[in-house]
């Protein structure tokens, strides 16, 4: 039977692509501090200024393409029963080719009900403008998980974890929760790894930590996995 392999990325996997992380610069995230941008607060005070914020992320992806690490966390499916569970709201991973994907903070390319975050649209490359409704005539907003929202793909991404045989973490500050949470549900016979070129702080025991880019890193621990 084929084992169980989790990938936990965050930021770090997109960086080689082009796509700035959160906490790695001056605390910036594309000259905009996370909390202006990142809120239903902030969407409520200024829909216009978040929503040509993630209009301009979604462009950004049309001239990013996957890297190095996307790509050989791909070759590990001939082997072994892979789901990517990604922080990240880019479609890098799936531009890859990885199937299983839970995208725990929600996906630029969709858009969703500002009255029913479960009523949710594909929109692809397209800007959202305040001319774009839902059926009931209510404004669309990014589908993106803010601060302080529910994380709705949060169980199955604890469900995928507990059954992990091997969890990969890539590239991710370990301090946003719940995310940073769900290596705690690997069982204690999981075979754990981290690839991050800076030591996070967080406790690392039994963890085989990789000081290395995700270009590199991925593509050590995908060799050692595929022997
Ligand atoms: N390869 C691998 N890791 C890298 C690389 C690289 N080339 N470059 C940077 N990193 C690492 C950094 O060292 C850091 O540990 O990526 C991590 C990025 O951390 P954050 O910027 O905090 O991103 P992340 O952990 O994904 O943030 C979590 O915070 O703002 C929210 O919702 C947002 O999903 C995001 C969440």
């Amino acid at each position: 039977m084929k084992k169980n392999i989790v990938v936990l990325t965050g930021a770090g996997i997109s960086a080689e692509s082009g796509i700035k992380t959160f906490r790695d610069s001056d605390g910036l995230w594309e000259n905009y501090r996370i909390e202006d941008v990142a809120s239903w607060d902030s969407f409520q005070k200024d829909s216009e200024l978040v929503t040509k914020f993630y209009n301009a992320r979604r462009r950004q992806l049309t001239t990013c393409e996957p890297n190095e690490g996307h790509k050989q966390l791909v070759r590990l499916e001939d082997k072994f029963n892979v789901t990517i569970v990604t922080q990240n709201v880019d479609n890098l991973h799936e531009r890859a080719g990885s199937k299983n994907i839970i995208h725990l903070h929600g996906e630029l390319t969709k858009a969703c009900s500002v009255s029913d975050l479960t009523e949710v649209y594909d929109i692809g490359y397209h800007d959202i403008t305040p001319m774009d409704t839902d059926k009931n005539g209510e404004m669309l907003r990014p589908f993106i998980v803010w601060f302080g929202e529910n994380v709705p793909m949060l169980e199955p991404a604890i469900m995928e974890v507990q059954k992990a045989d091997i969890l990969i973490i890539i590239g991710t500050s370990l301090v946003v929760y719940p995310a940073a949470g769900l290596m705690h549900y690997a069982s204690k016979n999981c075979k754990k790894y981290l690839i991050d070129p800076v030591r996070p702080n967080a406790d690392l025991n039994g963890i085989t930590f990789i000081q290395q880019k995700a270009s590199v890193g991925v593509r050590q621990v995908v060799e050692e996995l595929l022997k």
